[in-house]
Formats: C-alpha cells, structure tokens, sequence
C-alpha cells in the first residue's frame, strides 16, 4: 500500500537563494503564487479510500506540489542545465525543450544550458557527439516541428561515466525527458551522483506516447497521437463501407497498454472490436473474434478493428528478441489476423475486402497539438521550478488538474495500463458493441 515516504521527493539540500522570479518586470510579481511547502495534494481521489487507511491527516499519502518555491537551492547566476531527450519519440518534446530553456533563460536568469544528443549516448564523452548550446534564439519556432532537435536513442549507460561527464561540463541540474527505462537511468544517475557527494539535481519529464508511466496522469503527446491514430480509423471506415465485405485493421502503436487504441476508437466511433495487450481475445468458437467478425459484416456491411501491436501476443509465437530498451520485441499480431480473417472468410464463402492501415510511426512524428503544447510548457515549467529548488531524483506530474513532484523510483514499479474492469474499457466496449469476454 502506498504511504506518504513512497512520495517523500528527495531535495539537495537547503534552500538559501531567494527565487528572481517575484521581482521579474519592473517590481512586479510575475507570479504571485508561491508553492508552500504544506501544500500537498492527496494520492487517494475518494473518500472510502482515504477512510480505510484509518490513518491522520498528516500521514495521508499526499504528493508534493508542484510550482516555484520563493526559496531556491541553485543560485542563477552561475548555475548550468544540461537537457536530454531518450527512447522513442513523442509529440512535444521540442515544446518541452523550448519551454525549459525559456523558464531558465528568462524568469530565472540561468544562461548556461546545453543539450546532449541522441539520448544517454550523447552523456558518454568518449562517443563524441557535441553539445549543443540551447538559447531562445535557439530554440524559437521548434515546437512547431516534431521530433527533437537534440536527437534520441534508446539503451542504458554506464552512470559512472555519465557523472563524469557532468562534473567534467559544470553541470549542476540535469533534465531528463525520456520514458520509464529513460527515468531508471536518471535514477542510477542520481544514485550516483550522491553517491560521490555531489550536488547536481537530476529531474524528469516522463514521456511516453503508449500512456503506460503510473502516478504521472496523461502522459505529453499522447493526445495528439491518439487524434492522429483516429484519422487512419476514420479512413479505414471510409475504405470499408465502399467496398463488398470490407474489413479494415487498423494497427496501432501499444506495447504493453492499449490506450492509443482506447482513445482513438473513442475519438470518431467508427471501430467494430478493438483489441489491445490487456483484455485477451479467441480467434476461435461462438465467441471468438472470428465468428464475431463474420456475423458483424454480415449484418452492417462492413467493420473495422483497431489493434494495438501488443495485442494477443497469446496467439502467436512469442521472440525472444530484445529492443535496445530491453523489451521484448512483439510478433506481428496484424500480419496473423489478416491471414486468419482471409482464410475464414474463404471456408464461409463469405465476400471480403482487406484494408490494412498501419500509422505506426506517424502518430508520434506530428507536432503536439495546441492541449498538448500547453501541457508541454507547463510541465517543463513544473521541471525547472523543482530543479532550481533543488530537487532531485524526481519527475514532474499532473494529478487531478495541480502539478506535482513525483520520486522516480515510485514512477517506475510497475506500470499504467488499461484495466478491463474501468470505466475506459466499458466505455470502448459501449462504443463498439464488442462483448465484454471475447475468449
Ligand atoms: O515504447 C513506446 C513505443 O511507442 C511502442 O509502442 C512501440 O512499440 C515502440 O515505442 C516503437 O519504437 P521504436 O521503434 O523507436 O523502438
């Protein structure tokens, strides 16, 4: 059961600096609203919960709030940020980028920020790749382009030479933008660094187009993703219903949670099943997706699947090949069910006509939408407040509509998923009229 130390946020030390940003503009205050310390937003979101702890007040479980302190650890004037982005890529990570250079730059003064390369490679010196200088100038207009400008990669390094690399470049805060692997690097970073005494803050963005990092809320991007995954849906519906026994699948990214398909299905209600990692399915039997597919086109024409890559991995050889991130690489649930589909819809004699869509790459390669850009900054701004507070070993969240700093460790046990039991799936099971129990 999660206590209130699971959520206790690591700090570097005493704050001694007063933050510039009350002083901004000609004496005005830019911000008036400082984060005190007491403010603290509840884990639990209702009521029975918080009653069957039968603990007080103050050892409810609570986050610590997210925001400027009016105390700060680092002094401005002569603190540096390094910048890195890691894994696979995500709409919005220039807005991020962007937004964590222009908070440093000019609400707190800090000139000194670079960004490494192509994830945690770019930390390694003996790989060579340069640093790159991020100014306003610099980063003006990235957000309107995907991707990262800084690069990215996948896979571990060593943390020992990483912490070299940061002494070696005078870096006092490192900001990691990167999925849950990407946060258990900043972790051993982290560890690394107090190991040695030091005081260099290392705080996260978690990114994750697949939705699946717990605590954190939805995740940047996911909803400019899922809006560009219910365009490929949209059209797979318009190939359907012009075609003799038209059956579109609709392939979608979603290692371990389906809430790309979920949401995109939802977006439009145009799918007939939708099939993600979390709720297995049959091929076979009354209530096998098979007959269901069958009987669906029989009656309405037409019918569209949205599957998540790693959806009914049951049904097909398993790899034993890993990713550079360590996971498993998923067999092809697509290629399988076309070729099931065709062979049954053949023994039926029953008319079919496939169309295959497979965004994949596409939904996370767009630049965030207008939600998401907003959602970018302001966790970047989340991020830089903590770090210059001195925070550390952390990642920054959103819980219920109040920003909030999150322990790493307590981000990367275990992960979001769709439960088969929540509202969510009930809501895509309404929508697309498939049975609840498919098996
Ligand atoms: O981990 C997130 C994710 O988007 C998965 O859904 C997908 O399988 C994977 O990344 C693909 O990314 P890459 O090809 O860059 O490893």
């Amino acid at each position: 059961m999660v206590t209130l130390a699971d959520l206790q946020v690591r700090s570097l030390g005493a704050s001694s600096f007063d933050s510039p940003l009350a002083t901004y503009v000609k004496g005005r205050t830019t911000n008036e609203y400082y984060v005190g310390e007491d403010d603290r937003i509840l884990y639990d979101d209702t009521l029975a919960l918080i009653a069957s702890r039968g603990v007080t007040m103050d050892e409810l479980p609570t986050f610590e709030s997210g925001g400027p302190r009016q105390r700060i650890f680092f002094d401005p004037a002569t603190t540096k940020v390094g910048v890195v982005t890691c894994g696979g890529l995500c709409p919005g990570l220039n807005d991020v980028i962007r937004a964590i250079v222009l908070e440093l730059h000019t609400h707190y003064g800090v000139r000194d920020v670079v960004g490494f390369q192509y994830g945690y490679s770019g930390l390694i010196a003996a790989n060579g790749h340069d640093v790159v200088k991020l100014t306003p100038e610099f980063v003006a207009r990235i957000n309107e382009r995907g991707g990262t400008i800084l690069g990215s990669s996948r896979g571990a390094q060593d943390p020992v030479a990483i912490v070299d690399r940061l002494v070696e470049l005078d870096i006092d805060v490192l900001l990691v933008i990167g999925g849950d692997g990407s946060m258990r690097g900043a972790h051993h970073i982290g560890a690394e660094v107090e190991a040695r005494g030091l005081s260099i803050g290392i705080v996260g963005v978690p990114k994750t187009i697949d939705n699946d990092i717990p605590h954190i809320g939805q995740s940047f991007g996911f909803s400019t993703a899922f809006a560009k995954a219910a365009e490929s849906i949209k059209a797979a519906r318009v190939e359907v219903e012009a075609a003799m026994g038209g059956v579109g699948i609709v392939k979608v990214m979603g290692r371990h949670a389906g809430f790309i398909a979920c949401y995109a299905a939802l977006a439009n209600h145009d799918a007939d099943f939708v099939l993600i990692p979390e709720v297995d399915f049959a091929l076979d039997g009354d209530n096998g997706l098979l007959a269901l597919l069958a009987h669906r086109v029989a009656e309405r024409g037409s019918a569209v699947i949205v599957l998540a890559e790693g959806a009914g991995q049951d049904l097909i050889p398993a790899s034993d090949r890993l990713d550079a991130s360590g996971n498993a690489v998923l067999g092809d649930i697509a290629a399988y069910l076309r070729d099931q589909i065709g062979k049954d819809f053949a023994n039926r004699s029953q008319p079919l006509t496939m169309r295959y869509f497979n965004p994949g790459y596409a939904i996370r390669s767009v630049p965030a939408d207008a939600s998401d850009s907003v959602y970018c900054a302001r966790l970047a701004q989340t991020a830089v407040h903590a770090a210059m507070a001195g925070r550390t070993d952390m990642v920054v969240g959103r819980r219920r509509h109040r920003f909030v700093n999150v322990p790493i460790p307590f981000v990367t046990q275990g992960s979001h998923s769709v439960s088969p039991d929540g509202d969510l799936w009930l809501s895509v099971v309404e929508s697309t009229a498939q049975p609840f129990d498919m098996s």
